[in-house]
């Protein structure tokens, strides 16, 4: 199969990253199964898509028709058993190892042979997910930015097994979906994370150590550095509990107290303030997600 040959592409998991993946790649023209754990949830993150896609027609950047054609091609399911006709699947759950494994072996019981099997995990082995199917050779880490349809990169991860084929076949539809390719070995964080994270974490560290407040780290980076946003404004778009995942897996994985995870992020995590999904985090959002004040203070 090259990436010419792939018509029907599933993607499990409708929460943000999920949404975004099947978006690019209806986008791309292909036909679209996104799964969650009901047909209401899946079906929510489509009328999502819609609502984006329009934003994009209201601004005069997308036609209507185009928008339509979008939508029609991405199908919600509320169960595995409809991934059967793919070609690929990417899965996109929360991340928790012991959930992907589950739901991995999940896909990989009702995909043909030679169909190729993908995680959009951040930082969990490749290889590890891997061994729990019944293709390793054509399983593969394909690693989404946040948001999908802005971000231009996407950052391929070999797993012990993969082939080069499979490399091949990621790569190419990656670039189907107008994305540009980075390749990384499987280690803890992969290349993106394990610069991103402790840059995350050093400013929550940086904060809990009263060097200054959430707003002026935030502008310091922005201004100072030139990121699009601040580390704060980043965690709570990426989400609170997937960065303190992330952060655990370099932790546990690579070792040693650098990885350490910061006691502010572990307790807003704890806390239920995960970010702009659930309108609290570092900062307070509205409901139209527009960013109000820091939600601590010193
Ligand atoms: N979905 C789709 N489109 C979106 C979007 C979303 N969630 N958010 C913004 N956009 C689009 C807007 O519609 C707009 O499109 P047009 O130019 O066509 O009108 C464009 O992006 C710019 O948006 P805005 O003008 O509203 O805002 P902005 O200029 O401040 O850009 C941003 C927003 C693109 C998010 C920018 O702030 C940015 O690049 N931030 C950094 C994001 C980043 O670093 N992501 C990587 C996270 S790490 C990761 O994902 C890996 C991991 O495993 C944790």
């Amino acid at each position: 199969m090259d990436a010419n040959d792939v018509k029907v592409f599933g993607v499990l998991g409708a929460g943000q990253m999920g949404a975004g993946i099947a978006q690019v790649a209806a986008q791309a023209g292909l036909s679209v199964k996104l799964c969650d754990v009901s047909l209401a949830v899946a079906e929510k993150a489509k009328a999502g898509i819609l609502a984006q896609l329009g934003r994009q027609v209201d601004k005069g950047k997308l036609d209507a028709a185009t928008r339509d054609a979008t939508g029609a091609r991405i199908e919600p399911i509320g169960d595995k058993a409809g991934f059967a006709p793919c070609d690929v699947v990417v899965e996109a759950a929360t991340e928790n190892t012991t959930l992907k494994l589950e739901l991995l072996r999940g896909v990989d019981a009702v995909l043909r042979e030679g169909a190729l099997l993908a995680t959009n995990t951040s930082s969990i082995s490749i290889t590890k997910l891997a061994a729990v199917t019944s293709r390793p050779t054509a399983f593969i880490g394909m690693h989404f930015m946040n948001p999908v349809p802005v971000m231009k990169l996407v950052e391929i991860v070999k797993g012990t097994a993969t082939s080069p084929e499979t490399v091949e076949l990621t790569r190419a539809l990656a670039a189907r979906f107008g994305k540009t390719v980075i390749t990384s070995n499987d280690h803890p964080g992969f290349l993106v994370n394990r610069v991103l994270i402790p840059f995350l974490n050093e400013a929550c560290l940086a904060y809990q150590d009263g060097v200054g407040s959430i707003e002026d780290l935030d502008q310091g980076a922005k201004l100072g550095l030139n990121h699009p946003m601040g580390p704060f404004e980043l965690a709570d778009l990426i989400g609170l509990d997937t960065v303190l995942a992330i952060a655990e897996v370099l932790q546990t994985q690579i070792g040693g107290d650098k990885y350490a995870p910061a006691v502010v992020l572990r307790n807003l995590v704890a806390a239920g303030w995960l970010g702009k999904k659930t309108k609290r985090g570092f900062y307070a959002y509205d409901d139209k997600g527009q960013r109000g004040a820091a939600s601590l203070s010193r």
